[in-house]
C-alpha cells in the first residue's frame, strides 16, 4: 500500500494529483479546510479503487496539523507528502498589497507549508524513507508586482527545499520543488490577465508525478516559460520590468 497525503486536494492541482495517484493499493489522505468539496474529490479517488480519507485542517494551525500528520503515518506511513495548499494574496485592483492580505498569505503560503513540510521530513527521517514536494511557482523565478507577497513566500519554499533536499536526501528524504506556469484553477481563474500557455490541472498533475517518480529536484513546466522565468533575475532592471510588465493581472 503506497500512502499519500496532499494538502490543498478539495481543488484545482491537488484534487487533479489525488485523482491522478487514485489506484487499488493506493491510500489516500487529503486536506482542505472545507468538508463538501473535499468529500467529492474522495469520491471521485474512491471510484477508482483508492482507499481515501478526508482530513478536514487549516494548515495554519500548527498543533493540528502536526497531530494530523503524525495519526495518519501511524495509520499507515507516508511515502509521499505533497505540500499544496495555497492562495493567491496580491492587491486588489492594481493597488499595493495591504499588510493584511501580505500576512494572510505569508502564514498560509509559507508558514503553513512548514506547518506540514516539517513533521512530515521528522516522520520520514525517523525511518529513512519518504518523499515531499513543495508546490512553489514560476513566480519565485518571476517575482510578480501584483503578488509580491505569493512571489517571495514561493521563492522561499524553492530555497528552502533545496537547501533541505541537499541534507536529507543522503538520509534517505526526497525533497522536490514544483514551479509551475499556468494552470487552469479555481485559484487562475481569481486572476484576470495574460496567462501563456496556460494548461489544465489534469495535465500539470501528470507532469508533477512524472517528476516526482523521477525524483527531479525541481519540477518545472512549461519548458518556454520555466526557461524564460529562471533567467529573469539575470536581466538588468529596465529589461526585467517591461518584460515583467506584459504579465499585470487583476483580481476578478
Ligand atoms: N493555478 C496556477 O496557475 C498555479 C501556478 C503556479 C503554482 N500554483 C500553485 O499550485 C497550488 C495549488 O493551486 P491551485 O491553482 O490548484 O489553487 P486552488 O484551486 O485555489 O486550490 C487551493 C487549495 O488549497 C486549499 N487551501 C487554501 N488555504 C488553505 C489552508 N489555510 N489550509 C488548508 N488548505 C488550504 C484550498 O481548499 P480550502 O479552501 O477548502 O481550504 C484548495 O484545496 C498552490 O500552491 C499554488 O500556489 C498554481
Amino acid at each position: 500500500m503506497r500512502t499519500i497525503l496532499i494538502t490543498g486536494a478539495s481543488s484545482g492541482i491537488g484534487a487533479a494529483l489525488a485523482r491522478h495517484y487514485a489506484a487499488a493499493g493506493t491510500r489516500l489522505v487529503l486536506v482542505a479546510r472545507h468538508g463538501p468539496r473535499l468529500e467529492a474529490v474522495a469520491q471521485d479517488c474512491r471510484a477508482k479503487g483508492a482507499e481515501v480519507e478526508v482530513a478536514r485542517g487549516d494548515t495554519r494551525d500548527r498543533a493540528a496539523i502536526r497531530a494530523l500528520l503524525r495519526d495518519a503515518d501511524a495509520r499507515s506511513p507516508l511515502d509521499l507528502v505533497v505540500v499544496n495548499a495555497a492562495i493567491n494574496g496580491g492587491g486588489k485592483e492594481g493597488r499595493v498589497e495591504t499588510q493584511e492580505t501580505a500576512f494572510e498569505t505569508a502564514d498560509i503560503n509559507y508558514t503553513g507549508s512548514l506547518n506540514v513540510m516539517l513533521p512530515a521530513l521528522d516522520l520520514m527521517l525517523h525511518r529513512g524513507r519518504g518523499q515531499i514536494a513543495l508546490m512553489s511557482s514560476l513566480a519565485a523565478y518571476a517575482p510578480l508586482a501584483d503578488a509580491p507577497t505569493y512571489s517571495g513566500a514561493k521563492a522561499a519554499l524553492v530555497a528552502h527545499g533545496l537547501a533541505l533536499r541537499q541534507k536529507v536526501h543522503p538520509l534517505g528524504v526526497k525533497v522536490s520543488v514544483v514551479t509551475p506556469g499556468y494552470v487552469k484553477t479555481p485559484m487562475g481563474g481569481e486572476l484576470k490577465g495574460w496567462r501563456p500557455l496556460e494548461m489544465s490541472a489534469d495535465r500539470a498533475a501528470a507532469l508533477i508525478a512524472r517528476g516526482l517518480a523521477k525524483d527531479r529536484d525541481v519540477v518545472s513546466f512549461p519548458l518556454p516559460l520555466a526557461l524564460l522565468a529562471r533567467c529573469v533575475l539575470l536581466l538588468p532592471e529596465w529589461v526585467r520590468r517591461l518584460s515583467l510588465s506584459a504579465f499585470k493581472f487583476n483580481q476578478r
